[in-house]
């Protein structure tokens, strides 16, 4: 899933595969820029493409980095938008699950304001 991660300042792929509430996949990878802040996570690059595809609710991703690590803080918040708290987040390493979490118990009290 990390193979087309581009990440050579990092040399950390990331790969993300999100399905959304139609039992669609979506495939996701970050892709680093000598800009840093350009670079874009595996996570939101899943559900940017999940939203161009049109769909708008995912309810599981997997998330496989090398030591198996959970979605930074932006990550949380964007795969919040998109779904109830309840939806699944499943986190491996190349040879093993290392956690199942709920997007609600990983960022509770997300950003939601009435804007
Ligand atoms: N990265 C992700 O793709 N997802 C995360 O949740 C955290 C970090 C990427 C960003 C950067 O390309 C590399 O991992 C090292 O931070």
């Amino acid at each position: 899933m990390q193979g087309n991660a581009y990440a050579p300042y990092s040399d950390y792929p990331v790969g993300a595969a999100l399905e959304d509430d139609q039992g669609r996949l979506f495939l996701g990878v970050n892709v680093e820029n000598i800009s840093f802040g350009g670079t874009i996570c595996a996570e939101r690059s899943a559900v940017t493409a999940m939203v161009s595809a049109g769909s708008r609710r995912w309810r599981q991703i997997a998330v496989v980095t090398r030591d198996g690590n959970t979605p930074c803080g932006m990550c949380r918040q964007v795969l919040a938008e998109f779904a109830d708290p309840d939806a699944l987040i499943i986190c491996a390493s190349a040879t093993e699950e290392t956690g199942r979490y709920r997007i609600g118990d990983l960022l509770p009290y997300a950003f939601d304001a009435t804007l």
